[in-house]
């Protein structure tokens, strides 16, 4: 059987940097016993709508629908600011999620024990720390119908509708109990139920998909105002927190928050199971392209890197060489080596993007 493909799409900014640092990652972990790649790179964003005037060409589109995988570092810049909406970079990730229809976006908030003292909470609530929010992506009041702006001066409505049909909701559910049985079998899901019909329908939905298969999972329901307050007060009660796009937008920055810098935090996102049973995938950063930094070295590559890492465990059933990773990335934390935006945080040695970079591919063999 031939490798499986793996889409690189580094982007802009310092997408390229931190991708530099995967790619080593990615040799290590193929030379080493993890799974090898065919490895294919192409070009989204403002860099491909340089050389194609286009963000997302249909070559790169269909490349990417045919991917095992998709990585993508970072889009976006000033450069690009006075561009028409249709071509702007980030119309290519909106591009990647809609054709690839990636409904469940998986957002970890995991606390590395030597950042415990960078988080915005207490070290002891944020110690040991390992929570993961499934928003869905594709509906809700983002997408509904009608929506728009009426009327004329003190006549004018805004108006967006939050609308979710019952399979929207059940394949998210789905993916967010299948999640929960890899980690500590628990998922909370959170709505607006007291107040809003789409809630009401959210959480019976949840239910029956619940009890139709999945009642080995622990299910509990929150409000999501009460849940944004929880994930504050006592986050380590969270395994799995499954909800919609709007709150998920606005809990998975709260989450992210919890353990520090942007430059750490990767993120999945996850289509439809195919025939061979891996589902379309696109991972990639939380952060963006970071025009103020870029080209200088000072990049974290660890949030692209752990990337990879949820790649490995989530599209190619490789949850030991994603662990091994993770613990590299973790001693190397340890060991108090630190990119420009981790400086803040006790016992640092500041350290180039490369160096970060070599420094996790030198715990992954054992010599450094
Ligand atoms: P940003 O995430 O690029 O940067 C915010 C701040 O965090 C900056 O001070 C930056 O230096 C710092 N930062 C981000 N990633 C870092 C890393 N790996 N290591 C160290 N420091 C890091 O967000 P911003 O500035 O709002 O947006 C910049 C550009 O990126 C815009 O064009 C925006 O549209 C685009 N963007 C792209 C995203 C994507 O490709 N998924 C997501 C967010 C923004
Ligand atoms: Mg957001």
């Amino acid at each position: 059987m031939s490798d499986p493909t793996l889409l690189i799409l580094p982007g802009d900014g310092i997408g390229p940097e931190v991708m530099a640092e995967v790619r080593k990652v990615i040799e290590w972990t193929g030379a080493n016993g993890g799974p090898r790649f065919d490895v294919q790179e192409d070009l989204a964003g403002g860099c491909a709508y340089d050389a194609h005037g286009t963000p997302l060409t249909d070559g790169t589109m269909a490349r990417a629908l045919a991917a095992d995988a998709v990585l993508l570092g970072a889009v976006g810049g000033p450069r690009y600011d006075a561009l028409d909406f249709s071509l702007k970079p980030e119309r290519a990730l909106l591009r990647l999620r809609k054709e690839m229809d990636l409904f469940a976006n998986l957002r970890p908030a995991q606390c590395f024990d030597a950042l415990k003292d960078f988080s915005s909470l207490k070290p002891e609530l944020v110690s040991g720390l390992d929570m993961m929010i499934v928003r869905e992506l594709t509906s809700g009041v983002y997408f509904g119908e009608p929506r728009g702006v009426t009327g004329e001066g003190d006549g004018r409505v805004g108006i967006n509708t939050h609308r979710y049909a019952a399979p929207e909701i059940a394949r998210v559910a789905r993916a967010a109990f299948d999640l929960a049985r890899r980690r500590q079998g628990r998922v909370c899901s959170m709505e607006k139920s007291n107040v809003m019909e789409a809630g009401i329908l959210w959480r019976e939905v949840v239910e029956e998909v619940h009890r139709d298969g999945y009642e080995d999972v622990e299910l509990s329901h929150m409000l999501a105002d009460a849940g944004g307050m929880q994930i504050v007060r006592a986050p380590k009660q969270f395994d799995v927190i499954l909800t919609d796009n709007l709150f998920g937008d606005m809990l998975s920055d709260v989450a992210a928050m919890l353990t520090g810098s942007l430059g750490m935090l990767p993120s999945a996102s996850l289509g439809a199971p195919r025939e061979n049973d891996r589902p379309r995938a696109l991972y990639e950063p939380v952060h963006g392209s970071a025009p103020d930094i870029a080209g200088q070295g000072k990049a974290n590559p660890i949030a692209c890197i752990l990337s990879f890492a949820m790649a490995l465990r989530y599209s190619f059933d490789a949850g030991e060489a994603a662990t091994r990773i993770e613990r590299a990335v973790e001693a190397v934390l340890a060991d108090g080596v630190r990119t420009g935006d981790l400086m803040q945080a006790e016992g640092g040695r500041p350290a180039t993007t490369a160096q970060m970079g070599d420094a996790i591919v030198g715990k992954l063999s054992g010599t450094a």
